[in-house]
């Protein structure tokens, strides 16, 4: 049994750690790090209620204070780790201190990736990460503000909708020919970007940003050879990995901490979960995850493993975003030669888009569909197979598909 535990990242994945040690008995010292003054909050409502401003601050704290004082967690804030000493087992703060461990988890998370064209530092173009970011952006978030939004991924598609709500004159650049083409399939994209035109929001695929134009602050924005009027600019075109840390430190990585099916590095000593690792997914190919439920399953059992009771980690990863009155919900990884199956009608603005590999459900694409969603997720863990020609009859309810 391990005696003095540090978790370095304040976030989704390092609370959940505080959690499972707790909860599967361990009983020696926890201390978690973390470089942002406020303890572990939940990103999503960010882009989305935050934003708008129908969610409090404090909803988005994902425990009260008293849950680390109960578990014994010492919560070390505004503080970031420096140096990992893996020999003497020990990690240096910024603040001088240095602390020992016998296990190390690292739940860095990412950071966002940032635009490098001429201008790119001008005052008035944000990105959008972390609580302070959407807090600075709200006293200019205002109706009537022309506001040029780069990356038509998730980013930037939720603050198109919550602006597009707020009044804003909302423009978006995306560098693919299609929207979230990273997450979904293409009838997906299609109607998403038929929900943001209806909207009034304006799209522009394929197109790249050049320059941002300005001479004290943002003025407008170059791409596509055409010069658009911004007072305001954000960009959401990504996410790299905080993993210099476990360079630094000697550890593999490669776009992400290496991790096996524990969690657990080329050191036995120190393990990783969440954003900022990458593993061996349940397909057998290694995938580098960004969302909430790899953050929580994996640093479950890297608490597991810490305590020497590996489990190999293999949950079907799940995404979700919000979109006006659109719920899209996400399950299983998609490969562009699955076979698409629709069921229902986007016009309907309630469907869902199944991927078919080798006869069995892949990945599920539902749009404010909670059946197809989380039956086709479970579907997803046991393999099922079905015929598309039933999958598409949306007479036929999904619990009875999931029977066979
Ligand atoms: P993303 O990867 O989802 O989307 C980035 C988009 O920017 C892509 O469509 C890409 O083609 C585009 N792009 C890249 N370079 C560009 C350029 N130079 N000009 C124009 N477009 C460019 O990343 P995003 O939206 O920044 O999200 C960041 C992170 O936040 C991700 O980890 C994401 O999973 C997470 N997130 C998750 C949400 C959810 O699950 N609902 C909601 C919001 C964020």
């Amino acid at each position: 049994m391990p005696e003095q535990i540090v978790i370095i990242g304040a976030g989704q994945a390092g609370v959940q750690a505080v959690q499972s040690l707790r909860a599967e008995g361990y009983t020696g010292a926890i201390t978690m790090i973390g470089d942002e003054a406020y303890p572990p909050y939940q990103r999503p409502p960010l882009s989305k209620a935050y934003l708008l401003g129908s969610f409090a601050r404090e909803r988005l704290f994902l425990k009260p204070d008293a849950f680390y004082r109960e578990a014994g967690c010492e919560l070390i804030l505004n503080t970031a780790v420096t140096a990992i000493d893996r020999a003497a087992k020990k990690v240096a703060l910024n603040d001088g201190r240095t602390l020992a461990y016998d296990k190390l988890l690292l739940a860095t998370g990412t950071r966002v990736r940032k635009l490098s064209c001429p201008g790119a530092g001008l005052p008035g173009i944000h990105h959008l990460r972390d609580i302070a970011d959407v807090d600075g952006l709200q006293d200019v978030f205002k109706a009537g503000t022309r506001i040029a939004i780069v990356g038509g991924g998730y980013i930037g598609l939720e603050v198109a909708a919550v602006g597009a709500k707020r009044g804003l004159d909302v423009t978006v650049f995306e560098t693919a020919d299609r929207l979230m083409a990273r997450a979904v399939s293409k009838p997906v994209s299609e109607f998403f970007a038929d929900e943001h035109a209806k909207a009034g929001v304006k799209l522009n695929l394929s197109t790249s940003v050049e320059a941002f134009e300005g001479k004290e602050k943002i003025e407008g924005i170059r791409a596509g050879g055409k010069v658009c009027p911004a007072d305001l600019v954000l960009v959401g075109i990504g996410v790299v990995p905080n993993d210099m840390l476990a360079r630094e430190s000697g550890l593999p990585f490669q776009d992400g901490i290496i991790v096996d099916q524990n969690a657990m590095t080329a050191d036995p000593s120190v393990f990783a979960a969440g954003d900022c690792t990458r593993h061996v997914g349940r397909e057998g190919v290694e995938i580098r995850l960004e969302c909430v439920q790899n953050a929580i399953d994996q640093a479950k059992h890297a608490a597991l493993a810490m305590l020497g009771r590996p489990k190999t980690y293999s949950e079907v990863p799940w995404f979700w975003s919000d979109q006006y009155d659109l719920k899209l919900q996400i399950a299983g990884l998609a490969r562009p030669t699955d076979q698409l199956v629709l069921r229902g009608d986007p016009a309907s603005r309630k469907f869902a888009v199944f991927h078919l590999r080798d006869g069995a459900v892949a990945a599920v694409e539902a749009v404010n569909a909670a059946p197809e969603y989380l039956i086709g997720r479970k579907m997803i863990a046991d393999g099922a197979k079905v015929a598309p020609e039933t999958l598409a009859d949306i007479s036929i309810p999904m619990k009875q598909i999931a029977q066979g």
